[in-house]
């Protein structure tokens, strides 16, 4: 047993949420991360004394711990050799695509495991050096699935939590991890484990009765020594206030009339955010729309669609090609449908900032998220919360976690182009009123279940978790 630090409760994730930035004078400085995650969590983490440790994102970054505006932040270092083998490899290249579907092939090499059990290892010591007594830790995400048994192997006396933000496959395809057994055992270490949706919930289960051989009913796992794991889903959600009000602003706004007015101001507009993944569907997408351009539906006279593609994972292959693809499917559109001022598609490879995002959600009068398979789809959920005049329209992968709550949106599936066609055309004719009844309830469901909801519900969950623990966390000051 290590001996304990003086956090109440520790987030554990592979990235801290800040980044380093360099001034203009040269001088740097941490930056905030615009996830909601963090934001969701610094009132709590607040009151009781949080520290989040994480990867700065940099190659051998020795920073010690630092205060960021009142946040504990605790780096973990990552050697260039280790992002390789455990963040681009066995994260990357190993379990995100096996956990979406095998969208692309997953490769497994030996190395990369090791680094992965290696840096695993050194994210739990550091939380069960910093941890106090009885504390909470909340895990995060596919890179440290080892974290909670190894943490609950050096601190017993903690809660530990577990959160997936991505898909959990189904059994038959887990089953191709040649290190199932060790990964089911890692998150086993937790007393709850969360996931976006109950059916993943319930694969895991179902596996670690197939694969472990523990005693499972429902959503319990009971494990020989008397310990209890739950399984459960919580689907996260985003600031939903902060993106409306953000929205609502005089800069966005005007912001929104610049990009219509950059555009040409089309009648339509459509829009796709999306990282630069293979697991978002950008490509049936844009296929999709060439189609339709092609067939006569739409003309780029009065009609455009804007991809966004967040460069993301650059130096993994599968990226790599993926890059390539959009770049050559995206200038043969153009080419061959585009007019001189009016392209079929405005393309961009870069990231944008919240508030430039915000002006592209109002900006477009359709939204069009169509991952292969997708934890959940934030972009989705930030799209209707920008919507406050209840109009604009979602055309929504029933892949994405999303769709199990925006089931007002066009529901289509990204391997049906033609279904995906329809469901552009039908979104781009439907009458105002048939947008506006579709928007609101689904902004309903945005504004009832946020990220701050998310996360007390989760931290409840935790909490109530171990009855034999007194240890509560304090309430938000
Ligand atoms: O969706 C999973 C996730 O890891 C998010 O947490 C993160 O924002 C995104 O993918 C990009 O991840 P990264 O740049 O850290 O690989």
């Amino acid at each position: 047993m290590t001996t304990q630090g003086s956090a109440d409760l520790v987030i554990v994730a592979n990235r801290l949420p800040v980044d380093r930035v360099t001034l203009s004078d040269g001088s740097r400085r941490w930056r905030r991360s615009p996830g909601g995650l963090v934001s969701a969590l610094e009132p709590v983490m607040r009151s009781n004394d949080g520290a989040w440790i994480g990867w700065t994102g940099v190659a051998d970054d020795e920073t010690d711990p630092f205060v960021d505006d009142g946040l504990w932040l605790v780096p973990v270092p990552l050697s260039a050799g280790e992002i390789e083998e455990f963040y681009e490899g066995f994260s990357n290249a190993t379990l995100w695509p096996l956990y979406h579907d095998v969208v692309a092939k997953p490769e497994f090499h030996r190395e990369w495991w090791d680094a992965y059990v290696r840096v695993n290892r050194r994210f739990a010591e550091k939380a069960a050096e910093i941890a106090a007594k009885d504390a909470m830790v909340w895990v995060h995400d596919y890179q440290l699935q080892l974290v909670p048994q190894m943490l609950r192997e050096l601190r017993p006396d903690l809660r530990i939590g577990f959160f997936l933000h991505i898909p959990f496959p189904p059994t038959e395809l887990f089953g191709q991890m040649p290190w199932r057994r060790q990964i089911l055992e890692g998150l086993l270490g937790a007393d709850v484990v969360g996931f976006q949706l109950s059916g993943a919930a319930q694969n895991f289960v179902r596996l670690v009765r197939q694969r472990v051989g523990h005693k499972t009913h429902r959503d319990m796992v009971y494990l020989p020594d008397g310990r209890t794991v739950q399984a459960m889903a919580f689907p996260i959600s985003i600031d939903t206030d902060g993106f409306e009000e953000l929205a609502r602003s005089e800069s966005v706004t005007e912001r929104a009339a610049q990009i219509r007015s950059a555009l040409g101001d089309p009648e339509l507009v459509l829009l796709g955010i999306d990282r630069l993944d293979y697991t978002k569907g950008i490509y049936p997408r844009l296929r999709a729309w060439s189609e339709l351009v092609a067939d006569g539906d739409f003309s780029v006279k009065d009609s455009v669609f804007v991809q966004v593609a967040t460069p993301s994972r650059e130096r993994v292959e599968q990226y790599r090609i993926l890059r390539d693809d959009i770049d050559r499917l995206v200038g043969r559109i153009n080419g061959d449908l585009g007019r001189l001022g009016s392209p079929a598609i405005a393309y961009m490879h870069s990231s944008f900032p919240r508030h430039e995002m915000a002006a592209l959600y109002r900006a477009a009068d359709i939204m069009v998220v169509t991952p292969f398979r997708d934890g959940m789809n934030l972009v989705a959920k930030e799209y209707v919360a920008c919507r406050y005049d209840n109009d604009g329209a979602l055309v929504l992968s029933e892949f994405a976690g999303a769709a199990n709550e925006l089931r007002q949106a066009w529901l289509i599936n990204p391997y049906d182009i033609n279904g995906m066609k329809d469901a552009i055309v039908e979104a781009a004719r439907a009458e105002p009123k048939e947008i506006t009844r579709r928007m609101k309830a689904m902004r309903k469901q945005v504004r009832e279940n946020d990220v701050a909801s998310w996360a007390n519900r989760f931290l409840e969950e935790l909490e109530a978790a171990r009855p034999s623990h007194s240890k509560k966390l304090r309430p938000v000051r």
